[in-house]
C-alpha cells in the first residue's frame, strides 16, 4: 500500500519519540544541505525532517527543492532545534515530484494577495490561504452540523431555474440556441425559445429562496446551501459573480423568530471556528496585525481578529428599524460634514457607506435593521401594518457589511397578488409558488447567509476574491 502515512499535524500534535513514521508532502524550505521544513497542508505547522550527511547522493540533494513532493520514512526524536518539539530523521527520503527552483513562482518568501490571485491554483501551498481554507471547510461543515442539530431537512434547490427570485434581472442566461444571430425567431424578431432546451428562456439561479419556501410548507423548516449567481458588475471586495449562499426557510416563524435564528447561527459558525481553527485563526490574526502595521492609525481596527470575533460571541446584535438607522445617519457629524458620498433621506437603498457608517463607527457590532421600504425590498416580503414597509431585516457586520438578507414572507395571498401584479412579476408564471398561499399558507421567514462573507468575517480577509478558491468576478474566470 502506498499510502500509509502520518499526517503532520496528528505527528507534531502526539510529541511521542522513538517510533517510526512515513510522511509526504511539499518542501517548503531546505537549509544547510539537511533540515527539510516539510508541509502536507494538515496545518500550518511543517514537519523538520533531518538528512543526515551521507544519506542522499549529491544529485539527489539537488532535488530536494522548495515545492518538490517527498515521501520521507524515518525515527520522530526530540527536537533540538528552536520551533518544534519533534522532529523525523530520515532513514529513507524518494522525491515524488521535481519543482524546479528556477520556475517555481512560490519562493519561501512574502508575497502579495493580489500576486497570489493570480497563482490561485498554488496559492493553497501558502500559509495563509491554508488556513483560510481550513476555517472554509470547517464552517461549511459547521453549517450542517447546526441544522441538522435543530431538525432541519437539507434540501438541494435547483442550480438552472426560469424564474428570477430576487426580481433583480441580474442572471447569467442558460441556453444551447447559438449566439450568432442564426437561434429560430418568430416574425417580429423575438427569439423563439421553445425552440430552446428547456422550451423557455433559463439562467442560472440568484437564490434558493423560492424553491426552500415550498419545502417549508411541508417539512416545516429546511436549508438550503449552494452556489448562486449573479451578473451584476459589481467590483467590490465583498461581491462575486459566483458564491455560496445558507438559506434557510421556516414555517410557523416570525421576523423575530428570523432574527434570532440568524444571530444564532452566525454565533455558532464563530463559536465552531474558534473551537476547531485555532492555530489557523491565530496565524490569520497575526497576519491582520502585521498588515494593519501599514495604515494610518486611523484605518487601523480597534480590535484585533479574534478580540472581535469574542467581542461579537459576547455581545448581542443590537437591533433597529430601517427609520432609526436614517435618523441616526441624519443626525451623525459625519453627515453634517457632508463626508458621506450618497444623499440620505428616508426611502433610499443604504449604501455601504451607511452601513458601514452604523456599524463600525455608531453601534461598533453587528446591527440587524428591519422594516425597509417597501419598494426597495423583494416582492415577497410581508407587507407591515404601516402598508409602506416591509418585514425585512438585513445583518450588517463590522468591515463586512450586509451580511444577512432576509425577511418574514408575505402569506396572505390578495396581498401577494397585488404586489406582484405592481412590480410586473408575472403571476401565471409563478402559479407553482402562489400555490403554498392557496393550500395551507402558513406565517413562515427565512434568510440568507453570504457564505463568502461569513468566511471573509471569521478570517479577516478584506477581498472576497481571497476566500473562494476560485473567484469569479467581471472580466475574471481563470482557472
Ligand atoms: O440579500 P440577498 O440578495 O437575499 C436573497 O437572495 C434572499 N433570497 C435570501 C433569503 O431570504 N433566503 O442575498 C443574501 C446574502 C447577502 O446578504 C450577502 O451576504 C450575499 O447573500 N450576497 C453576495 N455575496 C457575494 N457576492 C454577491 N454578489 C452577493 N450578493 C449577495
Ligand atoms: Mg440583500
Amino acid at each position: 500500500m502506498f499510502n500509509k502515512r502520518t499526517k503532520i499535524k496528528q505527528l507534531l500534535q502526539s510529541e511521542q519519540t522513538g517510533h517510526e513514521v512515513t510522511v509526504m508532502g511539499w518542501v517548503r524550505t531546505f537549509r544547510n544541505n539537511q533540515f527539510i521544513a516539510l508541509n502536507d497542508g494538515s496545518t500550518n505547522n511543517n514537519v523538520q525532517v533531518v538528512v543526515e550527511l551521507g544519506l542522499l547522493d549529491d544529485a539527489t540533494l539537488k532535488r530536494i527543492t522548495t515545492g518538490a513532493s517527498l515521501k520521507v520514512n524515518g525515527i520522530v526524536v526530540a527536537s533540538v532545534g528552536k520551533g518544534q518539539s519533534i522532529e523525523v530523521k530520515a532513514k529513507s527520503l524518494e522525491i515524488l515530484g521535481d519543482s524546479d527552483a528556477e520556475k517555481y513562482p512560490l519562493q519561501p518568501k512574502k508575497h502579495s494577495l493580489e500576486f497570489l490571485r493570480h497563482i490561485a491554483h498554488l496559492r493553497f501551498r501558502t500559509n495563509t490561504f491554508g488556513s483560510v481554507f481550513r476555517i472554509r471547510h470547517s464552517l461549511a461543515f459547521a453549517v450542517h452540523q447546526f441544522f441538522n442539530d435543530k431538525g432541519f431537512v437539507y434540501l438541494h434547490t435547483p442550480i438552472i431555474t426560469a424564474s428570477d427570485a430576487e426580481g433583480a434581472g441580474e442572471m447569467f442566461q442558460v441556453t444551447t440556441l447559438p449566439i450568432d444571430g442564426s437561434a429560430p425567431k418568430y416574425p417580429d424578431g423575438s427569439i423563439n425559445y421553445n425552440e430552446d432546451f428547456f422550451g423557455k428562456p433559463t439562467n442560472l439561479t440568484v437564490s434558493g429562496q423560492l424553491e426552500g419556501e415550498l419545502g417549508a410548507m411541508a417539512f416545516s423548516e429546511i436549508y438550503t446551501f449552494g452556489p448562486t449567481f449573479r451578473a451584476e458588475n459589481s467590483n467590490t471586495t465583498r461581491h462575486l459573480a459566483e458564491f455560496w449562499m445558507i438559506e434557510p426557510e421556516m414555517a410557523f416563524y416570525d421576523i423575530e423568530d428570523n432574527m434570532n435564528l440568524a444571530e444564532e447561527f452566525i454565533k455558532y459558525l464563530i463559536q465552531y471556528a474558534m473551537d476547531h481553527n485555532r492555530d489557523d485563526i491565530e496565524f490569520l490574526s497575526q497576519r491582520l496585525a502585521e498588515e494593519e502595521k501599514q495604515l494610518p492609525q486611523d484605518k487601523r481596527s480597534e480590535l484585533g481578529l479574534i478580540e472581535k470575533l469574542e467581542f461579537v460571541l459576547n455581545n448581542a446584535f443590537e437591533r433597529i428599524t430601517y427609520t432609526d438607522a436614517i435618523n441616526i445617519l441624519l443626525e451623525s457629524n459625519h453627515y453634517k460634514k457632508k463626508k458621506f458620498t450618497y444623499d440620505i433621506k428616508w426611502g433610499i437603498d443604504l449604501q455601504s457607506e451607511h452601513e458601514r457608517y452604523l456599524v463600525e463607527k455608531h453601534f461598533k457590532k453587528p446591527v440587524i435593521v428591519t422594516g425597509y421600504p417597501a419598494a426597495i425590498k423583494a416582492f415577497y416580503m410581508r407587507m407591515n401594518d404601516d402598508g409602506k414597509t416591509v418585514a425585512a431585516m438585513d445583518i450588517l457586520a463590522p468591515g463586512i457589511g450586509e451580511i444577512v438578507g432576509g425577511s418574514q414572507r408575505e402569506e396572505r395571498l390578495d396581498k401577494l397578488e397585488a404586489r406582484m401584479k405592481d412590480m410586473h412579476i408575472p403571476a401565471e408564471e409563478m402559479s407553482w409558488y402562489l400555490d403554498t398561499r392557496r393550500f395551507g399558507t402558513v406565517p413562515h421567514a427565512g434568510f440568507g447567509l453570504g457564505f463568502e462573507r461569513m468566511v471573509q468575517f471569521v478570517t479577516g480577509m478584506t477581498n472576497i476574491r481571497d476566500v473562494i478558491a476560485f473567484a469569479r468576478t467581471p472580466k475574471n474566470c481563470e482557472f
